[in-house]
């Protein structure tokens, strides 16, 4: 899609098949929905005295409307005015958008993000705005032959506002279209089923992105080159698959070399292409779902899209641990110990922890990078869904500034994150009699003590663990990847640039 500004000064002169412009419960009309309503003699406060009365998430098609050029102007509810912020906003952008192709036009114009809202800049509406419109061009056709709805016509989606104001408005519009990129790349992997997006399919998928943008340099270790680092404990999880793992390195040099003497930011990604649970077998029910267990390694390929489109002038380090965790004869038992490639000892007591026997081998390795910061992300743990549910992923960090930046870069995309603690006092749980660790710290704050395993391999860096079990994807009727938290991690790493 292709996103642009629109000048024309007089709100009712423009051209275009659908003008969105919103409207507050009770009434209260946006400056231009008033600038409609007045050039068509009270069309849209007729409006309002019937059926539609502007709550948030519904709208209403007013069309050939007298003294307006555009064809239809589309009444987008947004809600109580008190109540209105960056996220209702947001899913007025997101209605706005699937209405027009729904309506099938092929270009909008949208005066949405000139409405102010509290903790948002013009540019992070825009930004919210060309997120919207990107995503609601997502379909998952990969493997799905029949029935299929046909692609929406929506090729251009402008932002309404004034020509001193266009600048601003486009810089936003550029994040936020890059940002859509790399959420529709990590929903599509999320939702490709695990016979197809496999460890070897993220690997090609990683070195196409290396073909694609001239700033990225894409590494793939295969097993030998995994076992030559030492990789023991990520290698221990692999040996029960017949699929290959892989470990994937993806750099984004910025153009003129490494940025200014300033160290990488380094991603680290979970990314189990299918977790069954190993020995320590799930039960049936919804098992498919964890075929999402790699979402956070497509976060990491989404957000090193995104990065690489913007031309981020800031070296940034995408690292991705991937394989399957599948019960056989090779797979790990209840009991093994295995050596990480930090050397610490690891009692496996459960093989349906397996994220964090994964990620701590590749924590390790971005040792070598010597970076500012580094940040995983991860499906990780079942008791972080228990503790926030599906709104806000799960934040661990031993360092208050890194956790505040990404917090706050949550904030500002409605991708939100919590933070959670991470006492030294939750260390105990992990004890074991024969090993330096056991990989389960019990029932009790399940999250917190997967956060606690993964410290024990972060100490010579800042760094910060986002578990992203409950925010990566949805279930039920509404099944798919969310492209979470593409969002947050963009908006962190151009605010550090
Ligand atoms: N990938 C799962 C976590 C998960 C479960 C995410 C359900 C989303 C929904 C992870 O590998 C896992 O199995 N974790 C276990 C850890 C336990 C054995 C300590 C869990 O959460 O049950
Ligand atoms: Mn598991
Ligand atoms: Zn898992």
């Amino acid at each position: 899609m292709e996103f642009s500004t629109q000048t024309t000064a007089g709100l009712q002169q423009v051209r275009t098949a659908a003008l969105g412009v919103g409207v507050f419960a009770d009434g209260v009309l946006t400056a231009p929905a008033e600038v409609i309503d007045r050039a068509s003699d009270g069309a849209i406060s007729a409006l309002l005295k019937s059926e539609f009365k502007g709550k948030a998430n519904t709208h209403a098609v007013l069309r050939n409307l007298p003294g307006v050029k555009a064809e239809r102007v589309i009444v987008i509810g947004l809600g109580k005015q008190e109540a209105y912020r960056a996220s209702t906003h947001s899913s007025a952008e997101q209605l706005f958008a699937s209405v027009c192709a729904g309506l099938n036009v092929a270009d909008a114009v949208s005066t949405l993000a000139t409405v102010e809202c509290e903790g948002t800049t013009l540019r992070s509406r825009a930004r919210a705005m060309a997120a919207a419109g990107q995503r609601s061009s997502y379909r998952y056709e990969a493997t799905r032959t029949r029935d299929l709805e046909p692609a929406p016509k929506l090729k251009k989606l402008s932002l309404w506002t004034t020509r001193s104001k266009s600048a601003e408005a486009l810089a936003g519009l550029k994040e936020g279209t890059a940002i859509g990129n790399g959420m529709n790349l990590a929903r599509l992997l999320g939702d490709m089923p695990p016979n197809l997006c496999t460890p070897t399919y993220l690997g090609e998928t990683a070195k196409k992105l290396g073909k694609d943008f001239k700033s990225l340099k894409v590494e793939v270790l295969d097993r030998k080159k995994i076992e030559a680092e030492k990789m023991g404990a990520f290698l221990s999880v692999a040996r029960g698959s017949d699929e290959p793992p892989v470990f994937i390195v993806i750099r984004h040099i910025p153009k003129g070399g490494k940025s200014k003497g300033k160290a990488p930011l380094v991603l680290v990604g979970k990314g189990l292409t299918f977790d069954s649970g190993g020995i320590s077998i799930k039960p049936a029910a919804n098992m498919d779902e964890m075929k999402y267990d790699m979402c956070g390694a497509a976060s990491v390929l989404g957000t090193m899209r995104a990065v690489a489109e913007l031309e981020l002038d800031r070296e940034v380090i995408g690292l991705i641990a991937s394989c399957e965790n599948m019960p056989s004869g090779r797979a790990n038992k209840p009991g093994d110990v295995v050596t990480s490639m930090s050397g610490q000892t690891i009692e496996i007591l459960n093989t349906d922890a397996e994220g964090r026997l994964v990620l701590c081998d590749a924590l390790t390795y971005a040792e070598r990078f010597k970076p500012e910061a580094v940040i995983d992300i991860a499906t990780l743990t079942g008791a972080c869904v228990v503790a926030l549910g599906h709104i806000n992923s799960g934040l661990f960090s031993t360092d208050d500034t890194l956790a505040e930046d990404l917090l706050a870069a949550g904030r500002e995309t409605g991708d939100t994150a919590w933070r959670m603690p991470l006492d030294d006092a939750y260390q105990e749980q992990l004890r074991s009699n024969f090993a330096d660790m056991a990989n389960i710290g019990g029932m009790p704050a399940g999250s917190v003590t997967a956060a606690c395993f993964l410290s024990r391999y972060t100490k010579s860096y800042s760094w910060a663990h986002l578990d992203i079990a409950g925010t990566a994807w949805k279930s039920g009727k509404e099944k798919g990847a969310t492209g979470r938290p593409v969002p947050l991690l963009t908006q962190f790493l151009i605010s550090r640039s």
